[in-house]
């Protein structure tokens, strides 16, 4: 297994370019389950996750296949052969749940394996069961395996989240595309990935609007067209580079982002003391003084502070001059990296869902273990301006949802290389 070593230096300076969103390319895919003419995505990035939902859609029998370096995803879903996602597929990346919906409406049925826990949390599929049932599918759980049928096709219905889960939200849309009559789905997911698989869908001829909104309604059609779309920015990899000046000092300018699509985010920032500038590019960043300011932060759902980066800003807070809370109420496991950014020197008390950080001056380089996509990331930040070398391991984390962090992160100067196992 690789390694990345990073080397704590001085101020960094540069720009980022910053890629395609992960979390939108892995529900955009499957929706070309619902149309028998070829969707294109352009925009998209290059990632293992990327690499497993095209395996997975080409298991169902759909044509699949990166073009451009990895940039251009053409598929088509003219015939398929399968409607089963098996479980060696699905335990490894738990969107590939995000095909149950497609299936049931385009085919009638799916046997989807339950993608099981991962490091931060249980991660039920009830609200995507609960919503495709009120659309008419029959769902049985028998051997692991989610057994979905609707012989009379899906049906439009009223739908209430009881959490205004993404991955639900995705299903329950994706699925009431083409459901006869009219789908009205309330306490809906509102991140940024949600309003451009829906700009998507549109593309493709779908009825819907309230994207973005708690409440999305589709009007069912016949029949959905192919499409060419452009996956919006990454804003998860936009905020974790934003975090490298503001760890590192100097200035940088991360290209193809917007502040609309993480406003919480730069909120944080700014308390903090982070200086953050929209340009014609991307959106300039600098840390104003020696060192950043505490400042709480409590994850919520779009449009709150993301939990996706809450391991980085606490990357930041941990040399922040005074004590911060860290409040995560997404995920019931996610402060893996809080035992691992101690290691080197961090102070941090974790109690339930709540972490308090007290800042140090400067952390001091250590070998650390990477748990999770996003726990693995905040280490490499923290790397940038601690004492010494920091050797993080387990990197295959990183290359879940991370395109080339050696070449982006050494293009704004800073000390980092990836060793092969
Ligand atoms: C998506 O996961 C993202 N993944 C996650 O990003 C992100 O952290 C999460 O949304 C929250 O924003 C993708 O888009 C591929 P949820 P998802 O359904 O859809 C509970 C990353 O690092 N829940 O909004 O699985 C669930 O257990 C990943 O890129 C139920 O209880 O998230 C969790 O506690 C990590 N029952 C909470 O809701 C359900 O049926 C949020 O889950 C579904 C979810």
């Amino acid at each position: 297994m690789d390694s990345i070593v990073v080397t704590g230096g001085g101020p960094l300076a540069g720009e980022i370019p910053i890629a395609g969103a992960k979390n939108a390319c892995l529900a955009l895919m499957p929706a070309t389950l619902l149309s028998e003419e070829p969707l294109t995505l352009t925009n998209t990035p290059r990632l293992s996750d990327i690499k497993t939902m095209t395996t997975l859609l080409q298991s169902l029998g759909a044509e699949a296949s990166a073009l451009q370096d990895g940039q251009v995803i053409a598929m088509s879903s003219h015939d398929l052969s399968s409607t089963r996602a098996d479980y060696d597929i699905v335990r490894k990346m738990r969107a590939s749940n995000l095909v149950l919906g497609p299936l049931i409406a385009r085919c009638g049925h799916a046997e989807v394996s339950l993608p099981g826990g991962c490091a931060i949390g249980a991660r039920p599929m009830d609200l995507h069961i609960h919503g495709l049932e009120l659309l008419g599918a029959e769902i049985d759980l028998r051997d692991g395996y989610l057994h979905a049928k609707a012989p009379n096709g899906l049906k439009g219905a009223e739908i209430e989240l009881a959490f205004a889960s993404v991955g639900a939200t995705e299903n329950i849309v994706m699925a009431a595309t083409l459901a006869k009559g009219t789908t009205v789905l309330t306490n809906a997911a509102r991140e940024p990935e949600i309003v451009d698989l829906v700009t998507c869908l549109k593309q493709m001829g779908a009825q819907i609007e309230g994207e973005g909104t708690h409440r999305i309604e589709i009007q069912g059609v016949d029949r959905l067209h192919g499409a060419t779309h452009q996956v919006v920015a990454d804003r998860i990899e936009l905020g974790t580079y934003m975090l490298a000046p503001a760890i590192a000092g100097g200035e940088v300018e991360c290209l193809g982002g917007t502040i609309d699509l993480l406003s919480a985010f730069v909120e944080r920032l700014d308390a903090a003391g982070i200086a953050v500038e929209e340009t014609a590019r991307g959106l300039k960043v600098a840390r104003k003084a020696d060192r950043v300011r505490a400042v709480d932060v409590t994850t919520e759902p779009f449009p709150g502070f993301p939990t996706d980066l809450q391991a980085q800003i606490m990357a930041m807070l941990c040399t922040a001059e005074g004590t911060s809370e860290l409040n995560e109420t997404i995920f019931e496991n996610r402060f893996m990296h809080a035992p691992e950014l101690t290691r080197m020197g961090a102070q941090i008390e974790v109690h339930g869902g709540t972490a308090r950080v007290t800042g140090v001056e400067r952390l001091k380089g250590a070998p650390v273990m990477a748990t999770d996509l996003r726990a693995s990331v905040s280490l490499i930040l923290a790397g940038l301006a601690a004492e010494g070398e920091t050797v993080v391991n387990r990197v295959y984390h990183l290359d879940r949802g991370y395109e080339h962090v050696v070449r982006k992160l050494s293009g704004v100067g800073a000390q980092i290389e990836r060793v092969k196992a």
